[in-house]
C-alpha cells in the first residue's frame, strides 16, 4: 500500500538477515521466530554441539506449534517446520554469520567485557549499515555499545526479549542517547514482523519490566526475613488479592536465585558508583536470606529447589 512509503518508514532500513550471536535459550528461540516469520537468519555459537543444542531446542518448539497449526495432517506439521529451517543458517564462524547481515542481534553470556568483545570484533567485521542490538537483561546498552566506533554508535539499540521467546509477547525496544531514529524504526519493524508487542525504553536500570519486578520480589524476600509472613501466604496473597498468575516466590524459583542476585549485584555496584539515580541503596542491600540460598545451589525450578521443592 501506498502508506508503507509515507513517514518515517521511508527512511528506515528494513531487515531481510538477521544474524543472532549465542544459540542458548533466548538466542535460539530469537532466531526461531524471526524465521517463522520470513526472516533469514544465521545462529552463531562457539561450538558445533551448542549449535547441536539450538536446534533441538528449536525443533521441539516448533514440532508444538506446527501440530497446533495442523492437528491433522503429520505431512503439513512436517513441511511447516522444514520450511522455517530453510531460513535457518548455523555456522561457528563470526566473520561468516555476519557477511550479509542486516542486524546482528546478541544473546550470549551475560557479561560486559565478553559482550564489548563480541561487539568490538563485529564493528570491524561488519558492514557501516549493518544495525547492532543487544538482548541484555542487566547491563547498560550504552555501555556495550562504547565498544564499538562513534559511527556504529547511531546504529546500536536494545532488544530486551522474554523467556520462552516463541510463548512471551513482548519485547522492550531500548534506545541510547545516541541511537538513530532510523535505527529505532528497523528495530521496532523487526518485532512487529516477528508478531511481538514492542514496548519502547530508555537505557536505565532493569528498562521497565525488571525495574518494576525486581524490587518486587526483593521486597517479598525481606517481609520472608522479617517474619511478617510465610512464602506460601505471600504468594495466594498476590494471586488472589492482585490477580497475579504467579506469586512473588514462585517467580524468583522460575527466574532462578541466581539470576535475581546477580542482577541485584549489578544494581548494588550502579548505586555505589553513583551510576543509577532511579535505584536507591535500601532497594539493592544485600538479602542474607537469599545469598544463602545460592551458597547452598538452591537456585530455584532448574536446581530442584529454591523457596519450594520441586521433583
Ligand atoms: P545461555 O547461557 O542459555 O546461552 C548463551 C549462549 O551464548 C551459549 O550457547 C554460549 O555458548 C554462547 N556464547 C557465549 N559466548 C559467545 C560468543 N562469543 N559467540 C557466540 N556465542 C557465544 O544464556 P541465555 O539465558 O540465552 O541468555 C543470553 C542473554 O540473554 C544474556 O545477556 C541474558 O541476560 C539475556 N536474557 C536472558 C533471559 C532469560 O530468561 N534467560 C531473558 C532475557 C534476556
Amino acid at each position: 500500500t501506498r502508506r508503507h512509503f509515507s513517514g518515517s518508514s521511508s527512511r528506515m532500513q528494513a531487515v531481510n538477515n538477521m544474524t543472532v550471536f549465542g544459540g542458548g535459550l533466548m538466542g535460539a528461540g530469537i532466531a526461531q521466530v524471526a524465521s517463522q516469520h520470513g526472516i533469514k537468519v544465521t545462529l552463531c555459537d562457539l561450538t558445533d554441539q551448542a549449535l547441536a543444542t539450538s536446534k533441538t531446542m528449536m525443533q521441539k518448539s516448533l514440532s508444538r506449534i506446527a501440530n497446533k497449526k495442523h492437528p491433522d495432517s503429520k505431512d503439513e506439521q512436517q513441511a511447516y517446520i522444514s520450511s522455517v529451517f530453510d531460513n535457518v543458517t548455523l555456522t561457528t564462524d563470526p566473520a561468516l554469520a555476519v557477511k550479509d547481515a542486516d542486524l546482528v542481534i546478541e544473546a550470549i553470556v551475560e557479561n560486559i567485557k565478553v559482550k564489548k568483545e563480541l561487539f568490538r570484533m563485529l564493528d570491524e567485521e561488519c558492514s557501516a549499515k549493518t544495525i547492532f542490538a543487544s538482548n541484555t537483561s542487566s547491563l547498560s546498552i550504552s555501555e556495550i555499545a562504547s565498544a564499538t566506533s562513534q559511527a556504529r554508535r547511531a546504529k546500536f539499540g536494545g532488544v530486551h526479549f522474554f523467556n520462552p521467546v516463541p510463548q512471551m509477547k513482548l519485547v522492550e525496544v531500548i534506545r541510547t542517547e545516541e541511537t538513530s531514529d532510523e535505527t529505532f524504526q528497523s528495530l521496532l519493524d523487526v518485532c512487529k514482523r516477528m508478531q511481538k508487542h514492542a514496548v519502547s525504553c530508555k537505557d536505565t536500570p532493569g528498562f521497565i519490566v525488571n525495574r518494576l519486578l525486581v524490587p518486587y520480589m526483593f521486597e517479598s524476600v525481606r517481609m520472608l526475613e522479617r517474619g511478617d509472613a510465610t512464602a506460601e501466604d505471600i504468594d495466594a496473597a498476590m494471586k488472589l488479592g492482585a490477580g497475579y498468575p504467579m506469586g512473588p516466590f514462585e517467580l524468583i524459583d522460575f527466574v532462578g536465585l541466581d539470576t535475581a542476585q546477580h542482577i541485584l549485584d549489578g544494581w548494588r555496584q550502579k548505586v555505589e558508583s553513583g551510576q543509577a539515580d532511579s535505584l536507591s541503596s535500601d532497594l539493592v542491600a544485600p538479602s542474607a536470606l537469599l545469598s544463602q540460598k545460592v551458597k547452598e545451589g538452591k537456585l530455584g525450578r532448574k536446581s530442584g529447589e529454591g523457596f519450594y521443592k520441586y521433583n
